[in-house]
């Protein structure tokens, strides 16, 4: 489902990625863990090109990625943003457009689909994420965690192979944070291919397969959970974890 091979990313002078090469199969959740400014982001960002990179080659929901794409290859970008979809820290909703509408406007506009047929994907969707209720709700009346579910259905309404969320719960109080692990929970074991950036880590220890250290531009650590938190081989990985128990 996800092939990365030898990715490298600078800003500057500064290496973000370094030669980073990874698979997931269909089907797996990866937790992303690792300290502030290791690149957590912005591997996840060039997953869907968000960002360019400098080197390397993604494979990701059948599209492959080089370095240098840019305007002659928008109609493939639009596919593979379909196909992978990102959901972030910060809900990005449309503040003038309802649940519903903010879930309905990307198949509608970009994908043609008939209104009616959206609308009640959207409906479904938004029972999914617990909204059934609140379809005609603009983001300013939702709380931040009914927001992010909202997001959470925006990004599904798309039918994507791959699911991507950068810190999902992070800006969200302690009591919203549940119901929308839950969500992402339901999806990891209706067999969603997902790579989760979190710092909550009984919940990345629930749901992932795998889970990913990433510091300085590398993954210093991958493998299950009862490996790498339970018992983490890296000096990286076990500094990290002690610091994240003192908290
Ligand atoms: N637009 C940018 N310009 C310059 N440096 C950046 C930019 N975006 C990210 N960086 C740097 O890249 C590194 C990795 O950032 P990021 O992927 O956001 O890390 P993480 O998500 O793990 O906290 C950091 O050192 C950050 O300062
Ligand atoms: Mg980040």
């Amino acid at each position: 489902m996800i092939s990365v091979r030898s990715l490298s990313k600078r800003h500057g002078d500064r290496q973000v990625l370094q030669d980073v090469s990874t698979e997931v199969t269909k089907g797996e959740t990866i937790a992303i863990v690792g300290p502030s400014g290791g690149g957590k982001s912005t591997l996840l960002r060039c997953l869907n090109y968000l960002e360019h990179f400098d080197q390397g080659e993604v494979d990701i929901a059948g599209h492959t990625l080089r370095p240098g794409m840019g305007r002659r290859d928008a109609a493939l970008l639009r596919a593979l943003r379909s196909r992978v979809g990102m959901v972030f820290q910060q809900f990005n909703l449309f503040p003038h457009l309802t649940a519903l509408d903010n879930i309905t406007l990307a198949p509608t506009v970009v994908k043609k689909t008939e209104r009616s047929a959206a609308e009640e994907t959207a409906r479904k969707l938004l029972g999914k994420v617990g909204l059934a209720d609140r379809a005609g709700a603009y983001p300013h009346e939702l709380s931040g965690g009914q927001q992010q579910r909202v997001a959470i259905a925006r990004a599904l309404a798309q039918h994507p192979d791959v699911m991507l969320f950068d810190e999902p719960t992070s800006a969200l109080d302690p009591e919203m944070r549940d119901d929308v692990m839950e969500v992402i929970k339901e999806l990891a074991s209706g067999g969603m291919t997902m790579l989760v950036v979190t710092h909550e880590m009984q919940f990345a220890h629930d749901i992932a397969t795998r889970v990913w250290v990433i510091e300085r531009g590398t993954i210093a650590e991958d493998g299950p959970p009862s490996q790498v938190v339970d018992d983490p081989q890296t000096q990286v990985a076990r500094e990290f974890f002690a610091r994240l128990r003192k908290k």
